[in-house]
Order: C-alpha cells, then sequence, then structure tokens
C-alpha cells in the first residue's frame, strides 16, 4: 500500500528518501515544491511516509506543482531511482556524541542501502545518516558501486553554520559569504578561516585570530548547540536545505563545487576514506576532486579528523561482523 499522485512532467528526475523523519520529510517537502524531482519517502514506521505523502500532496494545491510524491514502506516503490538519500536512523540526542550513534546506525544503514540499490543499481547515493563519514563508507561497501557514486552531507551544512556565524560577528549578508570546511562531520572537523570569505575577501583580513577561533569553535559545536536547544531531536532545516543543493547540483548537472565527503584515492595524502573535501558534483556523482594547498597545521588536523574516522569505520565494521555470526 502506499500514498501516491501522478505527475504530468513525463521525464522526471526521481529521488528516493530512505528515513522519512525530521530531515528526510524537509528535503523532501523543498524537492518538490522547489520543483527539483518527483519524491518517495520511505520509512520503516509504514503509516507516517504515506501520511507525509498525503499532507505534500494536498498541499501542491497551494504551492501549484505538478510532481510526484509517494510514502510507502516498500522498496519496490523506490525502483528506478536516479538518487536515493539516506536518512534512516537515529538522531542524536542530548548529550550524546555524534559516534554514540554508530552502533544502532550502522546496522540500519547497510540493511536500507542494500535494499534501495538493489532496485535502483545506477542511482547516486548520498548519505545524510551519522556518524556521517563512517556511514557513507559503509553504504559505499553495501551498495558495491563505483565510489564517484556515493558521497556525504556534511561539509555544504558545516560550511553554511560557519558562514552564518561570520555574517554574524561582521553584520553582513549573508549573500556575500562564503565559508569552506574539511574533514569529518564532528569535532575534529576543520573550518578553514583562509578559505572563507565575504565578497572574495578572506576572513583573516577581516577579524581577529580570537574571534576567527571562537566562530570556528561554534562551527564545531554547531550540531550539538541546536541538540541541546531543541532537547528532542537534532537540526534538520539546514540539514535538509544542504542536502538539497546538494541533489540539485547532482540531478541537474550544475557542477557546483560544494564539501562533500567523498572517497579519496591519495588526494590530501589520505587513501580508502570518506571525508569531506571540496568536490564537483554533477550527473555521474562526483567528477573532480579539488586539492587545496593547505598548510601543515591544516593538514594535520585533516589528517586528525581522518584517523577519528578510520577508527570508527574499524569499529561499525567489527560491530556489523559481530551482529552477522
Ligand atoms: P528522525 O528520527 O526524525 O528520522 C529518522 C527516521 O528514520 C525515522 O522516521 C525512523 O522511523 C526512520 N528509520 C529508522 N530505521 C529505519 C529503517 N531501518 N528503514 C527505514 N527508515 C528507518 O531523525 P532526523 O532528524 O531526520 O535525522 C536523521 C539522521 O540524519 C540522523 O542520523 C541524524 O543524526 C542525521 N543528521 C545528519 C546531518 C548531517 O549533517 N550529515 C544533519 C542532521 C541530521
Ligand atoms: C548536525 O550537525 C546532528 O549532525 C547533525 O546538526
Amino acid at each position: 500500500m502506499m500514498t501516491t499522485a501522478t505527475s504530468h512532467c513525463s521525464q522526471s528526475a526521481r529521488v528516493s528518501i530512505i528515513g522519512a523523519g525530521n530531515v528526510g520529510s524537509t528535503l523532501g517537502q523543498r524537492l518538490v515544491e522547489k520543483n527539483l524531482a518527483d519524491v518517495v519517502l520511505l520509512d520503516i514506521q509504514p503509516g507516517r511516509p504515506k501520511g507525509l505523502a498525503l499532507d505534500l500532496i494536498e498541499a501542491r494545491g497551494v504551492e501549484r506543482h505538478d510532481r510526484t510524491i509517494i510514502g510507502t514502506d516498500d522498496y519496490a516503490h523506490t525502483q528506478n531511482s536516479d538518487l536515493i538519500v539516506i536518512t534512516a536512523g537515529i538522531a542524536r540526542k542530548p548529550g550524546m556524541s555524534r559516534d554514540d550513534l554508530l552502533k544502532i546506525n550502522a546496522n540500519i544503514v547497510v540493511n536500507v542501502v542494500k535494499q534501495a540499490i538493489a532496485q535502483s543499481p545506477n542511482a547516486i547515493i548520498l548519505m545524510v545518516t551519522n556518524p556521517l563519514d563512517v556511514m557513507t563508507y559503509l553504504a559505499w561497501e553495501a551498495a558495491d558501486i563505483p565510489p564517484r557514486q556515493v558521497l556525504g552531507m556534511a561539509g555544504v551544512l558545516d560550511a553554511a553554520r560557519f558562514g552564518t556565524f561570520i555574517a554574524l560577528e561582521l553584520d553582513v549578508s549573508i549573500m556575500d559569504v562564503n565559508a569552506m570546511v574539511l574533514g569529518g562531520h564532528g569535532d575534529l572537523m576543520v573550518p578553514l578561516p583562509r578559505y572563507s570569505t565575504v565578497s572574495g575577501i578572506p576572513i583573516t583580513e577581516l577579524m581577529d585570530e580570537l574571534t576567527i577561533e571562537r566562530l570556528v569553535e561554534r562551527t564545531r559545536n554547531g550540531g550539538a548547540e541546536i541538540v541541546s536547544l531543541m532537547q528532542a531531536g537534532s537540526a534538520y532545516f539546514a540539514p535538509a536545505s544542504s542536502a538539497c543543493a546538494m541533489v540539485e547540483s547532482i540531478l541537474y548537472d550544475r557542477a557546483r563545487i560544494l564539501p562533500a565527503a567523498v572517497y579519496l584515492n591519495g588526494e590530501y595524502g589520505l587513501s580508502d576514506i570518506f571525508i569531506g573535501v571540496p568536490a564537483c558534483l554533477g550527473r555521474s556523482g562526483i567528477s573532480q576532486v579539488l586539492e587545496l594547498d593547505l598548510l601543515e597545521a591544516e593538514q594535520i588536523a585533516l589528517h586528525n579528523s581522518a584517523t577519528a574516522i578510520r577508527k570508527s569505520i574499524e569499529a561499525a565494521k567489527a560491530l556489523l561482523g559481530g551482529c552477522q555470526t
């Protein structure tokens, strides 16, 4: 059983969102209301995606679009998706680190990726579930598809937060701010002040070191700050916007350069890992990884972040191995 409505667009991009929770449903809303794609919302709770789909279908009369929205618990309805976004899992709770999520979410991610890719073997996978970089790696292994077709969303969100704090501090429009954050989506992420600009001017020329360090710290704690305010659940508006920007660049071959968790094969001196670096996002997934010229301290910070991700990947693999016996 599903809730559905038909589209009048013959050649529609199709995005399946696995996990119709806060991030997944908000992303679905953005995609259809921006007229970017037809959407399938799938969740393990059978009623939730169907109710959300019906709600979004009813909103079409006001929002005025013809996008198809399907709510389901059956992977058959995701068949031939161009893009699969994984938001299934549990969200962070107060006092819980992203790595605390590892145990529960590793099993969920491997399970849902296998079912989704079986229906859409040529799809690109965009991972959102935390801990992000580890889940992206596990998704790639579970899907068994080329690494350029798998990527994770975190850098766009972390850079959006850093950019927001820069704009607030300088009392300038966010429209002219471009921030850059490398590394894993965790406490060891690497905001890059030298590559963060206001109308092309690096913020290192606009703020003193202590101010920059304060903004960098707030960025590193950006997710936790919202968790502690909300008490139940975690951020989802900015995460959904961030995933939406990535989906748009991929589906419409915009070739945007965005920070994303991508597979490295020697770039930045790192191999066999998914970690946040700037990459070109288009119809084939990742067409190019951009290698920035880093200072020694920045390079060390990136490698520290990579070491933490590797440890978590090993822990997750051990856990998954244990579960299979
Ligand atoms: P949520 O709890 O609102 O939604 C998660 C949904 O996944 C629920 O509806 C749940 O029923 C579903 N689910 C659980 N197991 C499933 C399964 N086996 N198959 C299908 N659906 C399943 O959580 P929210 O806020 O939407 O966050 C989702 C994930 O995204 C979390 O892991 C969160 O930490 C992560 N996240 C990552 C961000 C990033 O920057 N990468 C930003 C924000 C959230
Ligand atoms: C965030 O940064 C929870 O990872 C999520 O908001």
